[in-house]
């Protein structure tokens, strides 16, 4: 049995996990930082690090007394190298470093976004290469062609916000508080999807890359335009506002697969959380005869599992990280 401890401090949820043979979930602690950040609407990346500092060791210890397990006894060790907040990340890599100099345990540098990926892995039913990834987050928006484990070729990303962003920014053009996604679906769920209509973006130049600044100014101009917002109208435009998103996500994905006759789709990260954008996708696949894997919500945001499993199978491909392992807050996957 290879026992691997995730550890995840890229952003704003201090995370460990023990992962036993890259699939079976020992242990997934996640400490959110959300109530700390809501005041601001979005992540103070000062205020971050110093939270990752405080719980950190905590978290780490809870993962593995979850698990049952010694740190002395870890076959492996990956912390997530990058992208995110340099701050939030040396946290986490500094721990993982200070195991590893300790017990003198195999690590390895994790990128963020393959770590999303992974977490289609820990499914009951994972994914076989080739297949193609749309990872949407708060930092990001790509969709990867996964030709061959561990590799990827970029298809696709955004030209400015990511879908994540755009939930969290028209949630505060809103008043419906922080991280925008989760509220946005809520409240949507009393609006109607039709009652705006915002426009879905178009690459002119016909290429496979995603756009959300445009959508978030329309809503920004709506706001200003029928100020004050009763919360009907609040609804209608977070359900109008969501479905175009959806329409943007869904349409390109599904586009890019049928282009490039890859026959398997995998949807992740925080925004994957999304139910109108889960059941949207499931329903394009099936009426495109494409595969879709879509991990729990649990495993789409955030969370230290996803990175223990992307650490293990690099593990198992031979790779070590050095104890000078840095971090690497523009890390590209491809
Ligand atoms: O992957 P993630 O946890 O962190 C990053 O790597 O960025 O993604 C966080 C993003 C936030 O923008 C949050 O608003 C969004 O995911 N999100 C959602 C939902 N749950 C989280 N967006 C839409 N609907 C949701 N249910
Ligand atoms: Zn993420």
């Amino acid at each position: 049995m290879t026992v691997v401890l995730g550890i995840e401090t890229s952003c704003d949820e201090t995370a460990a996990a023990v992962l036993a043979d890259g699939r079976r979930v020992l242990s997934n602690v996640v400490a959110s930082q959300d109530a700390i950040h809501a005041p601001y609407g979005g992540v103070v990346p000062e205020l971050a690090s110093r939270r990752h500092l405080e719980v950190v060791v905590p978290v780490v210890e809870k993962a593995l007394a979850d698990a049952g397990v010694k740190p002395g006894d870890l076959d492996g060790l990956a912390v997530t190298r990058g992208p995110g907040l340099v701050g939030s990340l040396l946290v986490g890599l500094s721990v993982a470093k200070s195991l590893a100099f300790v017990h003198g345990t195999p690590l390895v540098g994790v990128n963020h976004l393959e770590g999303h990926i992974y977490a289609a892995f820990l499914e009951p039913d994972p994914p076989e290469h080739p297949f193609l990834a749309l990872v949407v987050s708060g930092g990001h928006t790509a969709l990867y062609h996964a030709r061959a484990p561990l590799r990827y070729a970029l298809v696709g990303e955004t030209r400015d916000d990511a879908a994540g962003e755009a939930f969290d920014k028209v949630a505060k053009l809103l008043g419906l508080g922080f991280p925008g996604g989760p509220a946005i679906q809520k409240v949507a769920e009393q609006g109607d999807p039709r009652a705006v209509a915002f426009p879905v973006a178009q690459m002119t130049d016909g290429a496979r890359d995603f756009s959300f600044s445009g959508i978030k100014t329309s809503v920004s101009l709506y706001v200003k335009r029928h100020a004050p917002l009763n919360a009907a109208r609040v609804a209608d435009v977070a359900a109008s506002f969501q479905a175009a998103v959806v329409k943007m996500l869904v349409r390109k994905t599904v586009r890019a697969a049928l282009h490039l006759g890859v026959k398997r789709l995998v949807l992740t990260g925080g925004v994957a959380a999304n139910g109108p954008l889960r059941a949207a996708l499931r329903r394009e696949a099936a009426e495109h005869g494409l595969t879709l894997h879509i991990p729990s919500p649990r495993l789409c945001t955030d969370n230290a599992a996803m990175i223990a499993a992307a650490g293990t199978a690099r593990l198992q491909a031979g790779e070590r990280a050095p104890l000078s392992l840095n971090a690497a807050p523009d890390l590209a996957l491809a």
